[in-house]
């Protein structure tokens, strides 16, 4: 426990700390129009009405059968919600608009290129191409209900016609980040024993053509080294005979998906009539260890959770054209770009490349092109946006009403930039704190129900429970005081399990405060969040960042460990430590100290070459600041080296009491080398 702990009140320090802020309350424009105005809510979604409240929830979807039990906690803490009801998520995001809204655009896709043509896809056209897709998924490549499969593609239209047609079948989609390198993608290939690997030609990112399909073949070889063999890759085509025009396809393993559909023109697929406690997709997330954990969500409970949070928090109405710039390779992606508003039959944008290309003005060309009332990015992209063009916005006529921002503390200041440059001082904005595990938010305000108040999230949306706890397990209730946030009751959206490993999923998120691991009480089962935060009087939850060896760089989530692996792999390296660093833009970025092993030189092909490993097995998201050659870790007299130290130095901090450690001296040599550079 003892550097656990210390490693909290590191972050805890380096976390960015503000003054309390004042509220920002919405329009009377806004709370005329909104779909959630009435404020018992609260009372309704209060524990003593759990956990039923929730079946209003289940209510906005179309189920084919009604469930037998609403919470079903017989195998604690793997909850079933809606248990025994039946239900298609393919069916609740297509085939249920169609009567009244088939010539509506579901999906906007804006490719990178400006001379190319944005895709509007109608709802019936989805209908159309998420059949074709599921037949050729089910005749083609032989999936069928509770197998999975793994999607390694960029942003395209294609990526959720793909999602949904795996919905349709009953098929578990794991969607791995474009940007992820090979060999992560084969990381989870493995893991969720995928034989079926999707991926796509090539995409456009900040004026280059990049091959992507290179990366199925490798992530199929490394795979295969690993035991999992992948029988058939699909390669949609977005630029035939452009980039992938140089990478060979493997005779009876790889298929051009725009060949072989055609056979399946016409086809259509009868909706699967899932359990509402069926998977519905695995999404891969960083940890404290270094394997990432595939985060197990339900097809009734996440579909249901996900949709209430996109009508109440995010004020989607059928009519909106909403934007949110995450990548789908990431939740929020699955639940805020696919998933929430295709439930409610708004019309989601998609884009290809990145905001700030070709110039610091795409982002408001898109929202004036295609009529965006309402947006939803990250920090790391409002504080770029900031810094590159802050009178952007007003060169160009959109209208936000509602924006949302998610993934990392925002500072007071970059909010009121928001606020009055992007918002234009119209729109409302909601700071949605939640997690790959947790499917939708877990801490924000009913736009219009609670006032705004700049860097604070706001307290838990109706049915979350939220309470802060400290090491011991006692609540503190002192406000203003940091603890570790955890969630009091389960909630729909809350991942299942991870997958293969129960044990894990108990381990990270419950055993900490479960008092009585047998229990099949909920009560019992606190959520820890794996998050610092404090709690005001007015009941706003402010984040201060994770408590775990997890660092957020732009939003992004990277275990430590899993970086410090992948530096451990290069021959050289004897040991590794990764500590964040604040970064203007990004957030946070890792900081790389390798000691080398006995008689290696420390020269700087070395650290580029540690540097290169780890974009390699992790993605270029991944790479650290800086690789600091050391010549040895400061460690504790039982042999653990000291991050906190590490980190206080990379961050310019006050490095503390370091006469305990084993080695004391060689703190100075770090912080010299350090500093000088
Ligand atoms: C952080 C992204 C402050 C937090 C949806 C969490 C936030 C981790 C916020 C999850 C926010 C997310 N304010 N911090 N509004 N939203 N975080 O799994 O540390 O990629 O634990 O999910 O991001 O990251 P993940």
């Amino acid at each position: 426990m003892g550097e656990k702990q210390v490693m909290e009140t590191t972050e805890a320090q380096i976390a960015v700390h503000w003054q309390e802020e004042d509220y920002y309350y919405p329009s009377s424009k806004f709370i005329g129009q909104a779909n959630l105005t009435d404020p018992d809510i609260y009372d309704r979604f209060s524990l003593d009405n759990f956990p039923d409240c929730f079946t209003e929830y289940a209510e906005l979807l179309t189920w084919y059968k009604y469930w037998d039990e609403v919470l079903d906690t017989s195998d604690a803490p793997c909850f079933k919600w809606f248990r025994g009801g039946q239900i298609n998520a393919s069916y609740n995001c297509i085939d249920r608009h169609l009567k009244k809204n088939k010539n509506k655009t579901a999906i906007h896709f804006v490719p990178e290129l400006e001379e190319e043509r944005v895709d509007h896809i109608t709802y019936q056209e989805l209908y159309v191409r998420v059949n074709e897709f599921a037949a050729l998924l089910r005749d083609f490549a032989g999936l069928k209900r509770g197998d999975r499969v793994t999607i390694h593609m960029p942003m395209s239209a294609e990526l959720p016609i793909t999602m949904l047609a795996c919905a349709r079948l009953g098929v578990i989609h794991s969607v791995v980040f474009g940007g992820f390198s090979a060999s992560a993608c084969a990381d989870r290939i493995v893991d969720s024993n995928s034989r079926v690997l999707i991926s796509m030609d090539a995409y456009y990112r900040a004026g280059n053509l990049l091959n992507h399909k290179v990366n199925a073949d490798e992530a199929v070889a490394i795979a295969a080294k690993d035991g999992q063999v992948v029988d058939k890759v699909l390669v949609w085509q977005r630029y035939p005979g452009k980039a992938s025009s140089d990478t060979p396809m493997v005779d009876g393993r790889d298929y051009f998906v725009n060949d072989v559909v055609k056979k399946y023109y016409g086809a259509r697929v009868e909706p699967e009539k899932m359990l509402s406690e069926d998977p519905l997709f695995l999404m891969y997330t960083s940890g404290t260890t270094g394997k990432p954990k595939g985060a197990q969500h339900s097809t009734g409970g996440y579909l249901a959770y996900v949709t209430a949070m996109s009508k109440y928090i995010q004020d989607i109405h059928p009519k909106d054209v909403y934007w949110c710039m995450a990548d789908i390779g990431w939740i929020t992606g699955h639940s805020f770009i696919v998933y929430g508003p295709l439930a409610l039959c708004a019309s989601t944008v998609i884009y290809e490349g990145v905001p700030t290309y070709p110039d610091a003005g795409r982002s408001w060309r898109i929202a004036q092109d295609l009529d965006v009332n309402i947006f939803h990015t990250a920090p790391t992209a409002i504080r770029a946006l900031r810094k590159i063009g802050p009178d952007e916005p007003a060169k160009y006529t959109y209208h936000f009403k509602h924006m949302t921002t998610v993934g990392e503390p925002i500072e007071p200041e970059v909010w009121k930039w928001y606020e009055s440059a992007v918002g234009k001082g119209e729109a409302i904005i909601v700071d949605t704190w939640w997690q790959t595990e947790t499917g939708g938010f877990l801490c924000s305000t009913v736009p219009a129900l609670k006032p705004m108040k700049p860097g604070s999230a706001g307290p838990g949306v109706p049915g979350i429970h939220p309470i802060i706890l400290d090491d011991n397990g006692d609540e503190v209730t002192q406000p203003g005081i940091a603890g570790n946030i955890c969630i009091q009751n389960p909630w729909p959206g809350q991942m299942q399990t991870i997958w293969g490993d129960r044990q894990r999923f108990v381990d990270t998120y419950f055993a900490r405060y479960c008092k009585n691991p047998e229990s099949k009480d909920w009560r019992d089962w606190p959520y820890v969040a794996g998050d610092a935060a404090t709690r005001s009087q007015d009941g706003y939850y402010r984040i201060l960042g994770r408590i775990d060896d997890v660092i957020n760089v732009s939003g992004h989530r990277l275990g430590t460990k899993e970086i410090e692996s992948a530096a451990l792999v290069v021959q050289e390296v004897a040991e590794a430590a990764v500590v964040p660093v604040a970064h203007e833009i990004k957030g946070k970025e890792p900081d790389l100290y390798i000691a080398l092993k006995p008689g290696v030189e420390a020269t700087d092909e070395i650290a580029k070459k540690i540097s290169d490993a780890i974009c390699e097995q992790i993605g270029k998201i991944a790479k650290p600041r800086k690789v600091w050659l050391v010549p040895d870790m400061p460690k504790t007299r039982s042999g653990k080296i000291m991050r906190r130290v590490l980190g206080a130095i990379s961050n310019k901090g006050d490095v503390g009491n370091v006469m305990t450690l084993a080695n004391p001296e060689v703190v100075e040599t770090i912080k010299n080398m350090v500093d000088k550079s």
